[in-house]
Order: C-alpha cells, then structure tokens, then sequence
C-alpha cells in the first residue's frame, strides 16, 4: 500500500513521533535551515514539481520541506527498500501534505510501484540516490522526459551511471552531480559513511569491533572513512573486493543478519541483504553532515529552477559558488570566522618579481 495521500487518518501517533524527530534533526541543520528562511521569502521554486526518490529519514524530511518552502510541490519515494523511517513518512504526509510512497522493509515490486507513484505528478525535475528516477524515466516512463528541467544526483554511484549515460549520449536532462560538490563527499561519504555504518553494525550484531578482523571492499571516500573508524575501535582492517563463496543455507539470526555456512564450517554473516546496514538498522549519517549534503541540494534545484533550460544533457558538477557558499554558511553556523588575506598578502600573490 502507497502512503501518498488518504494515508494520514490512522497514524497520527507515528507521525507525532516522526514530527518530534525531524524538529530534532533540524536543530543541527543551520544551513539548511537558513536555505530554508530564504525560500520561503524568495519563492525561488514556484510551480516546480519535484519527484525525489531518497532515503525517507529525518534529514530527507528536512530537505523537502525546504523544497515545499520554496514553492515546489514535492513527491517522495525511498531510494532503498530498507531505509524508510516510517514515521518520518508519516509525519510528511499528515503535517506536511507532502505524498510519501515508502515503506520500509517493501518488497522489490512495491519499491518500483511507488517509484511509479511519485512519478505521477509529472515532475519537473527529479532528485536521485542511486539514479532510479532517472532510469525509469528514460525506459519505462518516457513520456516525463518532455516537461524535465533538470535532476540531482547525490551518490557516487549515480553519477558513474549518469556520466555513462551523458557520455553515450542517452542522458535526456541535465543533471548535478551533488555528490562531487566538496562540502558533500569530504564530510557525507568519508565521516558520515563512516560513522553511520558501524553504528549499523552495532546495532544489528551486537558485536565487539575491538580485535576483530575488518574487511572493507572498495577505498574510494566512503571505504576510507569506514577504515578509519574501525582502526580507531581497534579492528584490525583489511581493504579488498569481496567474494562471499558457497551458501550452504541461511538463516535470519537477528532482524538484519542473515547466516550463511560455509563447507568448512565458518558462517558468514550478511547484513540488510547486503544493502545499507547504516540506513536499515541504524538512521543513516548526522543530521550535521547531512546538513550540507541537503543544502548542495536545494540549491542545485534552485540553480536548475534557474538555468535548466540552458543547460546541456550531461552531469555537471555543483556550481562552485555554491559549494563555497555552503561552506562560509557552515562555518558561520558553527562560529567559526576565517581569516582573510591582508592586503600585503594579496599583494604578494599577485605578484612575482619579490622574493620571500
Ligand atoms: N544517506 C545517508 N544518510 C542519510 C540520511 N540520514 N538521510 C538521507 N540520506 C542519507
């Protein structure tokens, strides 16, 4: 069953307690909060339609209300079958009238019937976690190419699949790669990536990292970061592929952890079908990181609210203006005044005939 709208009548308990946890989440989000204020006076995405297919959680609810506050109508769909935070998707749909097709734990066909949903209100631009809007639009729902200004992209993953995509020359829009902006990747995937996954693995095993033997597959940011924070609980961290071998049987040992045995009697665990254990089984990363990664995009939708129509179908990179203003609003945030160069410095700079 969708959520979308008619969904609100009984569950007014879980989206008091989803309420409750977005104004928390909110509270370390100053510049998304800031974007926020401005588009509610600015209006700077009147008449837009957005479908964002996103992990349903507290920091994405904050992101949408900062969509509808600058005049979009938003529709929202999971980017992940096992990330939704249910009351969060109720607590959007009661108080705010925004349409949430998620729940968690759906089946494969569920997730695609909803991502179908959000769909249906013909938006003009799509927000991805992993480029689904995108794919299902270009094959099975083209007919939404017609109206589409433009689409955000906010993992690593996606952007490969888009740039191959721009590349061939198959891409219909033009998207922003949100990912690639440097408040987004350095913070989100490297110490967000890092702490929200072991924060899922804890919570679903239970087990000591001290001593044990740390396996991370792949080094890009996010593997990096995950390395760190193992080494510094005392893992021992080894960087490789995986190739997890013959599956004798499986078994559900704990919501989250499936057993499967190998011929010489070891077992490995695989945890949320080898999806997104940080996102499954704990809340995925801090509103605080989140904080940036969400105002890269909001403003990329309000760029391409701006400048879609002129732009090319490929994947571009988020203006550096952008990425630089969301840094001095994080920084402002938290405090923190950084120097500017004295005017002897700039001097120096710009010259070349003095030496040091
Ligand atoms: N991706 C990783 N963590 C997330 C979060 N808290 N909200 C939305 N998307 C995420």
């Amino acid at each position: 069953m969708g959520r979308g709208n008619g969904y609100d009548v009984k569950d007014i308990k879980l989206a008091a307690a989803g309420r409750n946890r977005i104004e928390w989440a909110k509270k370390d989000m100053p510049v998304l909060r800031s974007i926020g204020e401005r588009f509610a006076k600015e209006k700077p995405l009147k008449g837009i339609r957005i479908a964002a297919c996103l992990h349903v959680t507290t920091e994405t609810a904050a992101l949408a209300q900062v969509l509808s506050a600058g005049g979009a109508k938003v529709s929202l769909c999971a980017s992940n079958p096992l990330s939704t935070q249910d009351d969060v998707a109720a607590s959007l749909v009661r108080h705010d009238g925004i349409g949430v097709f998620a729940i968690k734990g759906e089946n494969r066909n569920t997730y695609y019937s909803h991502i179908l949903k959000c769909l249906a209100i013909a938006p003009h631009m799509t927000m991805d976690d992993g480029a689904d809007l995108v794919s299902v639009v270009h094959t099975k729902k083209k007919e939404y190419l017609k109206g589409m200004i433009g689409g955000t992209e906010e993992t690593t993953t996606g952007v490969i699949r888009l740039a191959a995509m721009g590349e061939k020359g198959v891409l219909r829009y033009p998207i922003v790669a949100v990912n690639e902006a440097k408040t987004k990747h350095f913070f989100d995937n490297r110490y967000g990536t890092g702490q929200s996954t072991l924060d899922g693995i804890l919570r679903a095993t239970n087990r000591l990292i001290a001593g044990s033997c740390f396996v991370v597959a792949g080094y890009g940011w996010c593997g990096r970061g995950l390395a760190m924070r193992a080494k510094g609980m005392g893992a021992r961290v080894l960087v490789t592929e995986t190739d997890p071998r013959i599956a004798k049987s499986v078994r559900t040992v704990r919501p989250f952890v499936e057993e499967y045995l190998l011929r010489d009697g070891r077992a490995i665990h695989i945890l949320a079908e080898g999806r997104l254990i940080n996102l499954a089984a704990a809340e995925g990363h801090p509103s605080n990181v989140m904080d940036m990664s969400f105002a890269n995009q909001a403003l990329s939708a309000e760029y391409l609210a701006r400048h879609g129509k002129t732009l090319e179908k490929k994947v571009y990179t988020v203006p550096d203006a952008i990425d630089r203003e969301i840094a001095r609003l994080k920084l402002n945030a938290t405090g923190v005044r950084i120097d500017r160069l004295t005017p002897e410095q700039k001097k120096y700079l710009a010259s070349w005939e003095m030496g040091t």
